[in-house]
């Protein structure tokens, strides 16, 4: 079928139905979704609804082949419908929030968790996920940092990449189309405050914030979704140079740019339109698709052409582009694709995707301290699980699409599953909400410490206070939970914390008390087994964070590839005046990123480098001994860190510039090593052009970014 020739039979009015996403609810009584006010608030009638082209929330594939079906009847032109959905990690089958996933630092486990979240989706009769999220993060008071992959540009784009091959492959049976967002750089929102400006040089956008998106324009996304914030002062989606310049032009993406949740009429209040016809202009000249849950294309495209302020060939590009990606995904000559009830209930937590979901939650678990309590024998007697996160199916995210809290492995059942004739006890001690102060429940959590030879201490932040809405003031844990550990650790010194959030949090008091902390971030289904395996041994912890853990709050936005001002702090223990630091308190975070311990050591040793001058356009190949120092095996990710010393901008004291995950058994050493070339020494200088500059450079590898040890080599 001949897309050109479908445009050309439609009116008007059908092609902007066609760019308008509406909430199932509008269309489907029993949907049981939320729509955001009723039709009239967005100036729709029923009638308006026979030619929408998309619909996003909706409950499942007989819905959806409902919906699809009445819509069929109904359209003139027989356009099937697009079903998107927020497939985020995992869809009945839920792994960890992408936030911990990336921690495993492993692009091919995303790759495979996003495939079989596709499998999922499409057979629930979702055609496209609103995913990856790749924004870059850099502030954990942001509550999206949990969608993201961290602080980092490189690995951002890896990921990135993986999730796109993961979820939309070769967009046939069992893949959805991938829609990366949140273009651009939503995760600079200043303040860590949702919906919030985002101001930042051209450069710093090139240099940290686009490379993601690019990697999935580059992997072949189908959809890019405009962002909520302001970028130069103009909310992206009306941003012409953003969309039509760098996106559509410069990066020569060809796909769809849909708007994300009412962002079109929120440039109103943003305050660049007047009503909803500026911003109806505005949106379409910038270079947007498809209008998600507001009808301004509907109710101004027809008096803005009369105008002459856009011009129908406009319009007919947009809806040429949205009809490809249904013809491509085979939706007219089968509108269903893959969607079947019984197809998308075998898969629902099935053995293979339960497994899956299991790997993920292990391999992303970052056992940040360990005085040597962990791990737990299998022999022990007597076990107590306490804590709020304990026994609760909540620990799937805040972005879990179907995913359903009674399939979860809690970490009670999990520890009774691997522990079969131990006596385990369970106390919740107290509430994990941000508000809990009843400490009642304190006293049985003690009973329950008393006499167990292990104790497993859930503490944390609940699902629904990470993801979108959920920016914080105090990443802190609260009061009652320090309340908690205190008494446990008072009735058995043998505790070991493990800790659920969405974001890192600002723990330097925990870190100061309890004897052990395992980073289990939202774990998903798989959460409680895979938290089991880790605490008893059957796993190594071998997760390293992909974002900083602040020591407080005041920190944020505290990141390692940070530039190294005029006045360095040099160090954090003493108060030295005039220098870039603070009074009461460190500059380094907590944790920083790449860190991340073993139930094993790793001893690095002789780092060298083939020569010390990198010839432009050659490479040189930098080596270094990796020795596992402890008496179990263990998996280490080895990092490449390089600082440029001098440049036309100022450079990073470190950027990560590649990794390696090496499996050692116990005394067992390896040589790791990496090429080092020209292009990964690349950078946006002060006129905006990317290239290495000459000049010295220091190479440095270890286990995480404060890794001291270096080399150097001249780029000539
Ligand atoms: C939300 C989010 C976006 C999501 C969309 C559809 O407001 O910002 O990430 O994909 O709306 O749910």
């Amino acid at each position: 079928m001949n897309v050109k020739k479908i445009v050309e039979k439609m009116t008007l009015k059908e092609k902007l139905q066609q760019l308008t996403q509406l909430n199932a609810g509008f269309l489907d009584k029993n949907a049981g979704t939320e729509a955001t006010g009723p039709l009239s608030s967005m100036g729709l009638t029923s009638q308006d609804l026979n030619g929408i082209g998309s619909v996003l929330n909706f409950q499942g594939p007989d819905n959806v082949k409902a919906i699809q079906r009445q819509h069929l009847e109904d359209d003139t032109n027989k356009i099937p419908m697009l079903f998107m959905m927020d497939v985020i990690h995992g869809c009945r089958t839920i792994y960890p929030v992408p936030i911990g996933l990336s921690a495993s630092f492993d692009p091919q486990l995303v790759k495979d968790c996003c495939a079989m979240a596709a499998k999922e989706a499409a057979a629930e009769g979702i055609n496209v996920t609103f995913a990856p999220m790749a924004d870059l993060v850099r502030d954990a008071r942001w509550g999206r940092v949990m969608e993201s992959t961290g602080e980092d540009p490189y690995l951002n784009c890896l990921y990135s990449r993986a999730a796109v091959e993961g979820f939309q492959g070769d967009l046939k049976k069992g893949k959805v189309a991938a829609c990366v967002k949140h273009y651009a750089a939503y995760g600079a929102a200043e303040a860590g405050r949702d919906y919030n400006t985002v101001d930042m040089s051209e450069r710093t956008l090139r240099e940290y914030y686009l490379p993601a998106y690019k990697a999935a324009v580059d992997a072949g996304v189908e959809m890019v979704m405009t962002s909520f914030n302001v970028l130069d002062g103009v909310p992206a989606a009306a941003n012409k140079k953003l969309v039509d310049g760098i996106l559509r032009k410069e990066w020569k993406f060809g796909g769809v740019v849909i708007s994300d949740y009412n962002s079109f009429r929120e440039m109103i209040t943003h305050g660049v339109a007047e009503n909803e016809h500026d911003a109806a202009c505005l949106a379409v000249n910038a270079g947007n698709d498809i209008e998600m849950m507001s009808a301004t294309y509907i109710g101004h495209i027809e008096s803005l052409i009369k105008e002459g302020k856009v011009s129908l060939k406009q319009i007919d590009k947009a809806v040429e582009r949205v009809l490809k990606l249904k013809k491509k995904m085979g939706m007219f000559s089968d509108p269903y694709l893959d969607a079947d009830k019984a197809l998308a209930d075998s898969l629902d937590c099935c053995k293979e995707h339960r497994d899956l979901a299991r790997k993920a939650a292990e391999k992303c678990a970052v056992l940040l301290k360990n005085d040597g309590v962990l791990p737990f024998s299998t022999e022990v007697k007597k076990v107590a699980v306490i804590g709020p996160f304990a026994n609760t199916g909540e620990i799937l995210g805040n972005w879990r699409c179907y995913g359903k809290h009674e399939q979860t492995v809690t970490v009670l059942a999990g520890v009774k599953n691997l522990l079969g004739g131990a006596e385990v006890v369970y106390a919740e001690g107290v509430s994990g909400e941000l508000t809990a102060s009843d400490e009642s429940g304190i006293a049985a959590a003690v009973k329950a410490a008393k006499g167990a030879d292990a104790v497993i201490l859930t503490l944390g932040e609940p699902q629904g206070d990470s993801g979108e809405g959920n920016s914080k003031l105090d990443l802190e844990l609260p009061a009652v939970q320090y309340k908690l550990l205190d008494e446990v650790l008072k009735a058995n010194k043998n505790t070991a914390v493990l800790l659920f959030s969405g974001r890192p949090l600002a723990i330097k008091r925990l870190s100061e008390t309890a004897p052990a902390i395992l980073e289990v971030w939202q774990p998903g289904t798989e959460g409680g087994s895979a938290a089991a395996n880790l605490l008893f041994g059957k796993a190594v912890p071998s997760g390293k964070l992909t974002m900083s853990f602040p020591a407080k709050t005041g920190q944020c936005p505290v990141y390692y590839n940070h530039y190294n001002t005029g006045r360095p702090r040099m160090n954090d223990d003493v108060r030295v005046a005039y220098t870039s630091s603070y009074i009461d308190g460190p500059n380094k975070p907590l944790y920083p990123f790449g860190y991340g311990l073993s139930y094993t050591a790793f001893g690095y040793s002789d780092l060298k480098l083939s020569s010390s001058v990198l010839q432009s356009g050659g490479t040189v190949t930098a080596s270094v001994k990796v020795k596992n120092k402890g008496s179990v095996a263990g998996e280490e990710t080895v990092q490449l860190y390089i600082r440029d010393l001098f440049g036309s901008a100022v450079r990073p004291v470190k950027e990560l510039k590649g990794f390696k995950k090496v499996m050692l058994a116990a005394g067992e050493e390896k040589e790791v090593s990496f090429e080092i070339n020209e292009d990964m020494l690349a950078f946006y200088g002060p006129d905006l052009v990317k290239k290495a500059e000459k000049g010295d450079f220091k190479v440095f590898i270890g286990g995480d970014s404060e890794c001291a040890d270096s080399v150097s080599f001249r780029l000539v």
